[in-house]
């Protein structure tokens, strides 16, 4: 993301330190938070201090470079263990977190000399952020083809810049169409409860001077009536059968825009599929704080942070954090290979794969 004329990727690593845009103060300030190793790395993607499948992936695959620097030879093993449990244990649903992981494992996995990995493991990481930043890229380019001059585009949670190392997923295809002279207007699902739409997308798009609105998550069909000429979404994990986990409300905008005839479409790169869920009834999906319900928070005019309950003390709430959309719903995935249908065939054609079962292979 470019602010105040500098480029900056969401995540990356400098000296052992890692760097990350804190949006937890998105739009209210722009901040460069550092996390001195793992464990705080670990406590930044839980708190979502970064969030967003591919930036959680890139912020955890630095995570096990500080786990090998601070490892020594006497607990190595155990040690970069409890790392990749403890990084995997901070969102469950997001698969770019487990992919990146294990990327980077690969190449400690059979090494035995400490100093050899401490060498590596660094490039490792650095050069699964370059790919996943380069997918984002792509994606971008095969998307901005659906674009056209006037169109109006909605979109929900945060799939953007913030969201990813850099480019984004589904606002990557709005900033190539942009880049390429057309006029387009984008409709910003406020996304209840973390507001990554009215905190994130918003702040994006006015950074990069895409005109948009923010509107209430309730108010999708209405202006879906009223004409909106696509949908576009990112994923936090796609099944084997193209059924997508994504923001909570995702699904709910998936049946109105089918009955309004809207294309719907999700973006993401090739490290958010798991053909290990056959369906999305295999995904995990993560429950957060019933705290995110209950309360709002902001600032103030003049840079007063607040927080306050809008729901009964007694009340209880549910909060949880992604919802699946079947992949009936889905018009098209746009990945860095190209636009595929949300079918198994499409989905195995992607990975080169006869069957899920040689994917797992392909993965060890
Ligand atoms: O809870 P979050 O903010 O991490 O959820 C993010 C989303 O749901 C995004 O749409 C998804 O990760 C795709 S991001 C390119």
């Amino acid at each position: 993301v470019k602010v105040k004329n500098k480029h900056y990727r969401t995540v990356w690593m400098e000296k052992g330190v890692v760097k990350l845009i804190n949006q937890t103060l998105i739009p209210h300030k722009f901040e460069i938070k550092t996390s001195a190793n793992y464990q705080e790395t670990a406590k930044a993607i839980k708190d979502m201090i970064v969030r967003g499948a591919p930036a959680i992936g890139a912020a955890a695959a630095y995570g096990i470079v500080q786990a090998v620097n601070a490892a020594n030879s006497s607990n190595f093993g155990e040690y970069i263990k409890q790392a990749e449990i403890c990084l995997k244990n901070t969102r469950p649903t997001a698969k770019d977190l487990f992919t990146a992981i294990d990327y980077v494992m690969e190449v400690i996995k059979d090494e035995t000399s400490l100093e050899k990995i401490k060498s590596i493991v660094f490039n490792r990481a650095e050069e699964y952020a370059n790919k996943s930043a380069d997918a984002c890229k792509k994606i971008g380019e095969y998307g901005a083809e659906l674009i056209k001059d006037g169109d109006i585009i909605e979109t929900h949670c945060n799939a953007g810049w913030l969201a990813c190392v850099d480019w984004g997923t589904a606002l990557s295809p709005i900033y190539h169409a942009k880049q390429q002279g057309k006029q387009i207007f984008v409709y910003v699902d406020e996304t209840r409860p973390r507001c990554q739409g009215s905190n994130l997308t918003a702040w994006e798009l006015a950074e990069e001077g895409v005109p948009h609105r923010v509107i209430p998550d309730n108010a999708g069909a209405y202006y879906m009536s009223k004409g909106v000429s696509m949908m576009m979404v990112g994923a936090d994990r796609i099944a084997a059968n193209g059924d997508v986990a994504n923001k909570i409300g995702t699904y709910e905008k998936a049946i109105v825009a089918k009955e309004f005839g809207i294309p719907f479409y999700v973006a993401a790169p090739m490290s958010t599929f798991d053909l290990s869920c056959l369906s999305g009834k295999d995904i995990p999906i993560e429950e957060r704080s019933e705290d995110e319900v209950a309360y709002v928070h902001g600032w103030s005019d003049n840079g007063n942070f607040s927080r306050v309950r809008i729901m009964p003390v007694k009340s209880r709430a549910c909060n949880p954090s992604f919802d699946v959309t079947p992949s009936k719903y889905i018009a098209g995935i746009i990945t860095e290979k190209g636009i595929i249908k949300p079918d198994n065939e499409s989905i195995l054609n992607l990975f080169a794969v006869n069957n899920v079962a040689e994917f797992e292979g392909v993965k060890k």
